[in-house]
């Protein structure tokens, strides 16, 4: 089956889709994105990404390519085109395309871009053996609470990651911190089981999936904290776990060359993927196009 992908009004083959040279989101990464979860054709958790959406926008000056109605409709007939039952979307808006100059162009449009694509559940055993990450310093900017396209630096250490067999790479502030993973959040669980992950500043970005599940454990009465950790309590903790659109709860069994609790994927971990699925899955049903 052929891929369709949306370029600024058009559907078009994937593979002639393109924008122009002088699109300021590849000369500047000037733009944001969006990543939102299709489960059984419908999206998951989509107010709360369009709402990320606005932000990011709002943030970097940008104006909104069209109203959320009119994306939505447009997410829906890319998910429809690609025929994905179980997949993600992906949506970018750049601040358009205009003669290469830093500053910002006037009048230029800003361009809107979705793919969507199946995707195959993950391989089970990442959640029955869990997986491992590393810890590189956080060599971004200033402000990773903006969705923007500009990932080198977690491209970079994505491929670190992946080059020393881990799964993610958890990136350190210069106070021993650990800020994110590269596209997921992070998490530990103390010795006390108390849910700790870094609380919404501007080193991070607010995951979605980490808004929803600090909801639902607040729902289930589970001991949450919003603050920093750093490596060496992430080392210490009893679980350790990571959560992000395309994995929802992965949990961490070793971090560098330390174990984490028993090297075993722990309970809260399990409990909280299983809250966030059931969650998912009805948001999806009640979300029906
Ligand atoms: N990444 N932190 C970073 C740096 C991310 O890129 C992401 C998401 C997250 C988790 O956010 P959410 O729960 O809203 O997916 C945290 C997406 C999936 C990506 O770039 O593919």
């Amino acid at each position: 089956m052929s891929r369709v992908a949306y370029v600024n009004g058009r559907y078009l083959p994937h593979r002639e889709a393109s924008v122009h040279v002088e699109d300021r989101g590849f000369q500047f990464a000037d733009g944001v994105y969006e990543v939102i979860a299709v489960k059984n054709g419908s999206f998951v958790d989509e107010a709360p990404h369009l709402a990320r959406l606005r932000r990011s926008l709002g943030e970097m000056r940008m104006t909104a390519p069209m109203s959320d109605a009119a994306l939505k409709s447009v997410m829906r007939e890319t998910v429809r085109r690609n025929r994905v039952k179980d997949g993600i979307l992906y949506l970018q808006v750049t601040r358009g395309s205009a003669p290469r100059d830093f500053a910002f162009p006037k009048g230029a449009k800003p361009s809107l871009i979705m793919t969507a694509r199946a995707q195959k559940p993950l391989d089970p055993r990442i959640f029955s053996e869990g997986v491992a990450v590393v810890t590189l310093p956080d060599i971004r900017w200033a402000r990773p609470d903006i969705k923007s396209v500009a990932l080198l630096p977690n491209a970079l250490a994505k491929q670190r990651a992946k080059e020393a067999g881990a799964y993610e790479a958890w990136q350190v502030d210069r106070d021993g911190n650990v800020t994110e993973g590269t596209s997921s959040n992070a998490w530990i669980v103390t010795a006390k089981n108390e849910i700790v992950t870094r609380k919404a500043d501007n080193a991070i970005l607010n995951g979605v999936t980490r808004q929803m599940l600090l909801k639902l454990s607040a729902e289930a009465g589970l001991k949450m904290s919003e603050r920093p950790f750093s490596v060496a309590e992430a080392k210490d903790a009893r679980e350790a776990f990571l959560t992000s659109t395309t994995n929802f709860v992965v949990p961490i069994v070793r971090i560098d060359d330390a174990k984490v609790g028993e090297g075993r994927p722990g309970p809260l971990a399990q409990r909280l993927r299983a809250l966030y699925a059931a969650h998912a899955a009805s948001d999806a049903a009640g979300n029906a196009p």
